[in-house]
């Protein structure tokens, strides 16, 4: 039985792909390179030493996913593939809503025909909005502040929707915080087209020369120093989320469950910042500038209910996160290019 991965040759997919070939799981690969490079792939098989099997295709078109599911045996699904830039998003609503909410009902679709009903789906704290406190528990208020974040919350209400008709699927919906760092072998990393948006890769890319300072979006929230606060999260923590959930699913447990992957630790930027200096030993101008529209001021999880239900907790440190995300970008200063 092999394991899809739509989205797979994508920053979080690539990472979940090692963890569960590692734990012995057969994976295929499946994504249209919209948002990633084939490239990656070669870099996946040498972590793994032997090649993984991916499919060229779209997540829209009923043929491609048809054509995957006759040829490969596969028993669960779980779905990266989705467009994630929130200004893109406001801009572009019908293409993200045609991806994200139309390339998930004609990936379900396709899981019905084929009979497959375990499905992993990456779900983000993003549709928790601004929440009314922190740590956020999976109970909190759902209101996304835009597009994206409302479609992925659209997708979470069809699966809900689908669990109810249908209670023969085993359904993970993974919330998740801020996902940064690297495998630490620096083969594969977070490598964003044009310039970043996230923090993570922004600051790896002025240590590494390509951009000259880093602007801090804001340095009067009511947080400890003005700056915004988030819950970064090692992708290999993230990644073994995904294997948590998956042997979850495998188990055929007929659910829905909802979990937030996140570490429960808000980390503000200028922290990010200084953890990050003193591991690579590289000084990051940064300077403070008006804050970003739409941010809220600080977001964190409760990820009890991981650890309760998948026994899955996050393990690595924010030294941990900025020594790969280091390592991966002074050894690929173009990423994959
Ligand atoms: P990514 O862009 O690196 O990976 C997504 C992959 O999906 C890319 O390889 C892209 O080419 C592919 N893809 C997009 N549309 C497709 C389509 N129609 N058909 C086939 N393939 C398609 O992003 P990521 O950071 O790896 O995120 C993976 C998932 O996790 C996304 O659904 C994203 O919304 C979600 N997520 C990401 C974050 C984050 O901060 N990285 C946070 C919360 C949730
Ligand atoms: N920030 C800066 N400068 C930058 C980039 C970011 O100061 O150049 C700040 C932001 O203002 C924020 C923090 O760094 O305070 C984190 O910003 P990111 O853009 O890295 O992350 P967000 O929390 O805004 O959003 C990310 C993803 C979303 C996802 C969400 C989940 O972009 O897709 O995490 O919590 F939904």
């Amino acid at each position: 039985m092999m394991i899809l991965l739509t989205g797979g040759a994508g920053y979080i997919g690539l990472h979940t792909a090692a963890v569960l070939v590692e734990a012995g799981h057969e994976v295929v690969l499946f994504d249209n390179f919209s948002n990633s490079k084939p490239a990656g792939l070669k870099r996946l098989e040498a972590i793994i030493g032997r090649a993984v099997p991916c499919v060229e295709g779209d997540v829209r078109s009923r043929q491609d996913l048809d054509g995957l599911f006759d040829q490969y045996p596969i028993g669960a699904v779980v779905h990266f593939a989705g467009l994630k830039a929130v200004g893109e998003s406001q801009a572009q609503p019908l293409r993200y809503y045609d991806n994200n909410v139309g390339g998930s009902l004609a990936l379900l679709a396709a899981m019905q025909r084929a009979e497959v009903r375990r499905i992993v789906f990456s779900s983000s704290a993003t549709i928790y909005g601004n929440a009314d406190s922190n740590p956020i528990p999976e109970t909190a208020a759902l209101r996304p502040a835009n597009v994206y974040g409302r479609s992925k919350l659209m997708v979470e209400e069809i699966l809900r929707d689908l669990h109810a008709a249908a209670p023969g699927w085993s359904i993970a919906l993974l919330r998740y915080f801020n996902p940064v760092g690297a495998h630490p072998g620096g083969l594969i990393g977070e490598d964003p087209n044009d310039i970043p948006n996230n923090l993570m890769p922004f600051v790896t890319q002025v240590a590494v020369g390509r951009r000259p300072e880093l602007q801090v979006f804001g340095g009067d929230y009511p947080t400890p120093d003005g700056t915004g606060v988030r819950d970064y999260i090692h992708v290999m923590d993230l990644a073994e989320g995904h294997r948590a959930a998956l042997d979850w699913a495998l188990r055929d447990p007929r659910e829905l469950l909802t979990a937030n992957l996140g570490t429960g630790r808000g980390c503000s930027v200028l922290e990010l910042v200084r953890a990050f200096e003193q591991v690579s030993g590289k000084a990051i101008p940064h300077r403070i500038v008006a804050r970003r529209a739409g941010d809220v001021a600080a977001c964190w999880s409760d990820p009890s209910l991981a650890r309760e239900r998948l026994g899955w907790t996050a393990t690595r440190s924010l030294d941990d996160m900025c020594r790969d995300a280091w390592n991966w970008q002074r050894n690929n200063p173009q990423g994959f290019a």
